[in-house]
């Protein structure tokens, strides 16, 4: 039900490892990555052989893109205030996601029965899509003013909560980033244990593999064109990192795919929805 398929052989479940990680050089792939991702959690769940699912549970969708690239688009196709673009809406919007999240780890540890859990319930999930992490992290660190301070402090807390509880109630994250040196530092046990899918799009050095990796996995050596890169994926690949192509995007169609996906996006109908 929760089962996204990166190629036809490698799905990824979100509900079983909610967070996940794109890095690479620019122009190798990430944010459009990305986008082949909005497509299919947005509605899952996903059908054999197409793109869009049939949308019992649609992923509602929310996203940072401080560069101003495509994921920024999407605010064309999302509900208000779902789309930041500055460093004041980036904290509106994470300020907004994690009281939703809050709202309901609430109703599910008060109206449910013991145990119960988002994916239990068959909840639809919740992820906060940020393209270029390192950048926004910049942009949040480079604090001088007391306002300044506070923003900083409030952007890494809650997003480090998030990390933390966001899965039980299928509150997930996609971050972006060229390099995931920003990520190992303040983020790094959370981001760790948390991420279940990670991607590394286009060439790099074993320098830069092994901050997205970690030091234990080996990577086979290959050469990859644009959109393709090493995939791991928790409980998948244990050893050795796997080479991938994502999905070809045409973007003469893609706007159209990405609309219809997008129908389903709506605040308040989902928060609480029990789809068992
Ligand atoms: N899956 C894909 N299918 C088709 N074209 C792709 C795909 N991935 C990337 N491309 C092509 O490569 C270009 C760069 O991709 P993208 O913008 O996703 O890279 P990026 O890693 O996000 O780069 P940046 O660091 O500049 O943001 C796209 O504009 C597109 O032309
Ligand atoms: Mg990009």
């Amino acid at each position: 039900m929760y089962e996204i398929n990166i190629t036809k052989s490698i799905k990824w479940n979100i509900a079983a490892h909610i967070s996940g990680l794109i890095t690479g050089a620019r122009g190798s792939g990430k944010s459009f990555l990305l986008l082949y991702l909005v497509v299919m959690l947005a509605t899952l769940p996903q059908n054999e052989d197409s793109l869009l699912g049939s949308s019992i549970i649609p992923t509602q969708i929310f996203a940072v893109d401080l560069k101003n690239s495509d994921i920024a688009r999407l605010d064309k196709l999302l509900p208000a205030n779902r789309v930041a673009h500055t460093k004041d809406e980036a904290l509106k919007v994470l300020e907004h996601f994690v009281d939703l999240m809050e709202e309901r780890l609430t109703f599910i540890q008060k109206e449910k029965s013991f145990g119960a859990t988002a994916r239990s319930l068959g909840m639809p999930a919740y992820y906060l899509i940020v393209d270029e992490w390192s950048a926004t992290s910049a942009i949040f660190n480079d604090a001088i003013t007391k306002k300044e301070k506070e923003q900083k402090f409030k952007w890494f807390n809650l997003f480090h909560r998030l990390m933390m509880t966001g899965r039980q109630g299928l509150f997930g994250v996609i971050i972006a980033t060229q390099q995931a040196t920003v990520i190992n530092s303040g983020l790094s046990t959370a981001i760790k244990e948390e991420v279940g899918f990670k991607a590394h799009m286009g060439n790099a050095t074993s320098e830069s593999y092994k901050l997205t990796f970690g030091n234990d996995l080996k990577i086979p050596n290959e050469y990859f064109n644009v959109g393709e890169g090493m995939l791991w994926l928790e409980g998948f690949n244990y050893d050795w990192a796997v080479p991938f192509a994502a999905p070809y995007i045409d973007t003469d169609n893609f706007w159209d795919i990405l609309q219809k996906a997008l129908v389903n996006q709506d605040d308040t109908k989902y928060l609480r929805l029990c789809t068992k």
